[in-house]
């Protein structure tokens, strides 16, 4: 007998099997019990009948419990109707029972089901993010690499900002302050001297004071960084990528989009190329939509939310006023009050999952806005001495993959793309 695992029964239909994992659900209808069954590589129905199986067995099936662990054993068959396999049980063995498991099939409220994470995260809708989440991370990996990027693991422990002042998480760094790290980007500038094209990816923080639905504390966030690119060749690599994301996902996660309801003839549409609109533009837009938005306003989350429920396909934003922009972008030479930056934001109201911009290759141009954002030269030395040694143009992104995972799987809240959230008012579990 093999011991297999659910996302394999299709191989074994008419054999039998051995299967290792927990009851997600159990109901009877007089002498049979059909037992939901999962274990980790999905969803199964066990079919138990009075009549074939042991004795012990069927002790075991009649005091079986949500979430209890065991050992099945039994012959795969074709579901009758639905293109699933089934497991008709020879013999079913406890491993760990499951009094009275707190999350049941009725409605539970947000604070108790995060509460519950460590449990929560065993539920299908959990389940099927989580695995989606996984597919993404790896077809990151694999466009990337593919594409002659290498992977530079940037510090989390860092002496400055990268992203403003304003959300540094602070931390005591021998009796001196230091900072969790809000973005490797400034690191992995100095990387792509050595390699060309470089990324990280790795947990960034922010202390967001935001209790949004698109706010983490603890995120992930994967950096790209690439010398001799310009503007426009930036946004092409970030466009690229996220279609080769979206198609992995299309591709090896069916079962998971179709646990999650997620409408994927959206999802189908994310090809190449994006819509592009200028910040002026955007805020045109935004105007006829009713918004108050100034011109040189930065979009915040409602504004975001607003534009891109008009589309079905990621938008770019480009070329924001300076004011409202990172001292690290490049000026537009077509107008110096703008940057030459874009934001990828994702269509259905979802907003911002991309910022990036060309960088600021001008020594004396970089040491301008550094001292006019106040910034302590000293401690940024290093980064103007990659304008020093050898400078070029280059350029690059983040993504922020909750906020990549939250939409591609349709979410409300960036909370549930990540396994244990870190929320304004939430340290635990
Ligand atoms: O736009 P941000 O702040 O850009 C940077 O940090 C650049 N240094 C990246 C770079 O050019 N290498 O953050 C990048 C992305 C955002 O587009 C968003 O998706 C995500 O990170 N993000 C957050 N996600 C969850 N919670 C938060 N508090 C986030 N803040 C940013
Ligand atoms: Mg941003």
């Amino acid at each position: 007998m093999s011991k297999v695992f659910i996302n394999q029964l299709s191989g074994y239909e008419g054999k039998e099997v051995a299967l290792a994992g927990w009851a997600a659900n159990v109901r009877s209808s007089g002498k049979i019990w059909f037992l939901e069954f999962r274990d980790g590589t999905g969803f199964t129905q066990v079919i138990v009948d009075a009549g074939t199986v042991d004795a012990a067995s069927l002790k075991v099936v009649e005091a079986l419990t949500l979430e209890s662990s065991a050992l099945v054993t039994g012959t795969v068959a074709k579901h009758p109707k639905k293109n699933e396999y089934e497991v008709k049980a020879k013999s079913v063995a406890l491993v760990g029972a499951s009094p009275e498991y707190p999350i049941g099939k009725k409605e539970h409220g947000p604070d108790f089901l995060l509460d519950n994470r460590h449990l929560w995260l065993r539920s299908s809708r959990q389940w099927a993010i989580q695995r989606i989440r996984n597919t993404i991370i790896n077809a990151t990996y694999e466009y990337l690499n593919r594409e002659g990027f290498i992977k530079i693991d940037a510090p989390i422990l860092t002496p400055t900002s990268c992203e403003g002042t304003t959300t540094l998480f602070q931390v005591d760094y021998f009796g001196e302050p230091a900072y969790l790290t809000q973005s490797g980007q400034l690191y992995l500038e100095a990387a792509i001297f050595a390699h060309g094209r470089v990324f990280d990816f790795g947990p960034v923080f922010r202390a967001e004071k935001s209790k949004t639905r698109r706010h983490l504390i603890e995120f992930w966030m994967m950096d790209a960084e690439a010398a001799f690119v310009e503007h426009e060749e930036n946004l092409q690599i970030q466009e690229a990528l996220i279609s080769y994301i979206v198609a992995a996902v299309l591709e090896r996660n069916k079962v998971e989009l179709s646990l999650l309801e997620r409408d994927t003839t959206i999802l189908e549409r994310v090809k190449p190329p994006f819509y592009h609109l200028t910040h002026t533009e955007a805020i045109q837009k935004l105007r006829e939509r009713g918004s108050d938005i100034g011109d040189m306003d930065d979009l915040g989350a409602d504004d975001e939310t607003l534009l891109t429920e008009l589309y079905d396909k990621p938008i770019f934003v480009e070329k924001y006023p300076a004011a409202v922009k990172a001292f690290y972008m490049k000026r537009d030479p077509a107008d110096p009050t703008r940057v030459l930056n874009a934001d990828l934001l994702a269509p259905e109201g979802y907003g911002e999952i991309i910022g990036g911009s060309q960088r600021e290759d001008d020594y004396d141009e970089l040491l301008k806005r550094m001292k006019e954002q106040k910034l302590n030269i000293a401690d940024f030395q290093w980064y103007l001495d990659l304008r020093k040694y050898g400078s070029v143009p280059h350029s690059g992104f983040g993504v922020g993959l909750e906020r990549l995972v939250a939409w591609i799987c349709g979410l409300k809240h960036v909370r549930e793309s990540i396994p244990f959230p870190r929320l304004l008012n939430r340290l635990r579990p």
